[in-house]
Formats: C-alpha cells, sequence, structure tokens
C-alpha cells in the first residue's frame, strides 16, 4: 500500500475501503442534504440538535453514512405512517466527555412494537408489507465493527430514539482500532461485502 499523501488524514485500510477520521457532525449535514428533495411538499420537520464541538471518529465514510441514511430512512417511514400528529424527526449529537460520540435519531412516529423490540436489529425482521429487514441489521454490523454499540428506546409520547454511540479516535493515535472483517460466512456480509 503507498504512503497516504502529505496533510491526508487516511491511517488504515481494509480491502479497498479507506479508514479516514471523521467529524459526525459533517457527516450528519451531508446525509441530510441528500433528503431535501425527497422530503420537500412533506409535512415532516427536521431538527438538528448538533453538539458545537465534536472528537473525531475512524471509520469509512460509505459506512457511516450508510448508518445515517438506514435510521434517516425507517424514521421517514415511520412518520409517514402516522396522520393529523406532529411528524418530526430529531437529529442530535453529543460529545461524551471526549471518549466518545453520540448519534441519535428521535422520531414522533408510532414507535416500535413492544413484542418486536428485542429482535429489530436481526437481519430480515420486517413489518413492512414489501421490507427485506436489512436496514437495521446493516446498521448494527458497521457500528460494531467500528467498536461502537447501536440500541433504541421509546420516545414520550411516542416514537423512538435511535442511538449510536462511536468511540472517539484522536487524530494523533497511530493505532486504529477499527475491526478487521471477518471471513463472509451470511447473507448479509456477503451481499454488502464485509
Ligand atoms: N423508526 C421506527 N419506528 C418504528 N418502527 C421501526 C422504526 N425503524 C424500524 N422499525 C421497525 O423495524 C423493522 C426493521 O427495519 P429495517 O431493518 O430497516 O427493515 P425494513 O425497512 O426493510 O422493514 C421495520 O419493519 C419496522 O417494523
Ligand atoms: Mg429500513
Amino acid at each position: 500500500m503507498p504512503p497516504p499523501p502529505p496533510g491526508s488524514s487516511t491511517c488504515w485500510s481494509v480491502r479497498d475501503a479507506t479508514v479516514r477520521w471523521h467529524g459526525v457532525n459533517e457527516l450528519v449535514l451531508e446525509v441530510l442534504r441528500t433528503f431535501h428533495a425527497e422530503l420537500a411538499g412533506e409535512e415532516i420537520a427536521m431538527r438538528l440538535e448538533l453538539a458545537r464541538q465534536l472528537p473525531p471518529v475512524a471509520g469509512h465514510n460509505g459506512q457511516f453514512h450508510e448508518v445515517i441514511i438506514n435510521l434517516v430512512d425507517t424514521g421517514i417511514a415511520a412518520l409517514r405512517a402516522i396522520k393529523g400528529e406532529r411528524r418530526e424527526l430529531t437529529v442530535r449529537t453529543e460529545d461524551q466527555k471526549g471518549r466518545s460520540v453520540i448519534f441519535e435519531l428521535e422520531d414522533t412516529g408510532p414507535g416500535i412494537d413492544p413484542n418486536r423490540s428485542d429482535r429489530i436489529f436481526d437481519a430480515f425482521t420486517s413489518t413492512k408489507p414489501d421490507g427485506i429487514g436489512l436496514g437495521l441489521a446493516i446498521c448494527q454490523r458497521i457500528v460494531e465493527r467500528h467498536n461502537g454499540q447501536i440500541s433504541v428506546s421509546p420516545a414520550h409520547p411516542h416514537g423512538c430514539i435511535f442511538r449510536v454511540v462511536l468511540p472517539a479516535s484522536s487524530r494523533s493515535s497511530s493505532v486504529l482500532t477499527v475491526a478487521k472483517p471477518r471471513r463472509a460466512s451470511t447473507p448479509i456480509e456477503e451481499q454488502k461485502g464485509y
């Protein structure tokens, strides 16, 4: 592998996907921009509660985008299912004492069926007639490969809150701790090339 160019933040590489340092706020804004056209004309309010400053996180740009896209997508789908009530998506980021970065997505949708909440991240679990049930499973796989955690809890008075916690990674650290991919063994890994 050639050395990274001067000034580049490239620091580690898995197959052809390059691990870099990212600001979660910037990732969020990049992804939300791509939803502008889709949400035009819909009565869905987007609230941003972004931390003023966040330590960087290390990982794959495309995979982080995929996590945020899947969560926003699933939040929008939940909001489209309710009529005549406040339809709001709130994106929050928070610095947890410089040690980790929290990304939360809260929606005012119907919330997660309590009978399903412990299986919501399982692959092929879907309540949608045309759902495949892979979005959240992929999110969990990506977050855990980046040594993070993803969870969901009920919002009040209704809706749900997805929470992603990623370890902060100092730009001065010479060793990054992104988990290496295992050999493909499940359909998800094969499809996504993890
Ligand atoms: N924001 C949400 N509010 C309520 N239920 C949700 C939300 N996000 C996901 N779910 C539930 O989790 C299931 C799995 O979601 P996902 O893995 O994205 O697969 P799919 O979108 O194909 O159904 C959904 O079918 C839905 O029942
Ligand atoms: Mg989905």
